[in-house]
């Protein structure tokens, strides 16, 4: 809504931003980029969503490993942004981490779904977890 504040993170800067949205140049996992994103939004968020990826080497246990990575730091960001009752929504890759993973989400959210779009390539393994209700530990 017009009161809405949505602020994003990229490692690279994101161009024609709409009106509320403001986006930081910064890497996720440095603890200071957290800090950041807190001050900007003024307080705590009610959705964090996450469509990180890296760049990929085509070496597929490295691809896998640093995709995981860049899930748990995305869900432990969300874990310090969240509202108790918040929601979150990620992107990720089906591969042989995916039950650990959503097992994961499920220690921090009351509802954990995981479901696909139709905006994906056919025959991509391209899914998305939707986490609702955020339990503040
Ligand atoms: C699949 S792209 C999505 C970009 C954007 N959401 C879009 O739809 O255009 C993945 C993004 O994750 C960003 N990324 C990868 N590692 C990151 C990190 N450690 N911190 C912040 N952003 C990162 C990349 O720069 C890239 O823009």
């Amino acid at each position: 809504g017009a009161s809405g504040r949505v602020v994003g993170v990229d490692l690279v800067q994101v161009k024609n931003l709409p009106a509320g949205a403001i986006a930081i140049v910064g890497d996720i996992l440095d603890p200071s980029v957290a800090t950041r994103v807190q001050s900007e939004l003024g307080g705590h968020a009610d959705l964090v969503t996450s469509d990180l990826a890296p760049k990929l080497t085509g070496i597929a246990a490295r691809d896998e490993a640093r995709s995981r990575e860049l899930i748990d730091c995305a869900l432990a960001f969300a874990s310090t942004m969240l509202k108790p009752g918040g929601a979150m929504v990620t992107k990720l890759f089906m591969g042989a981490q995916f039950k650990d993973i959503v097992d994961s989400f499920k220690e921090h959210f009351g509802s954990v779904e995981v479901t696909r779009t139709k905006a994906s390539r056919p025959g991509s393994s391209e899914l998305y977890i939707v986490a609702r209700d955020f339990r503040k530990s």
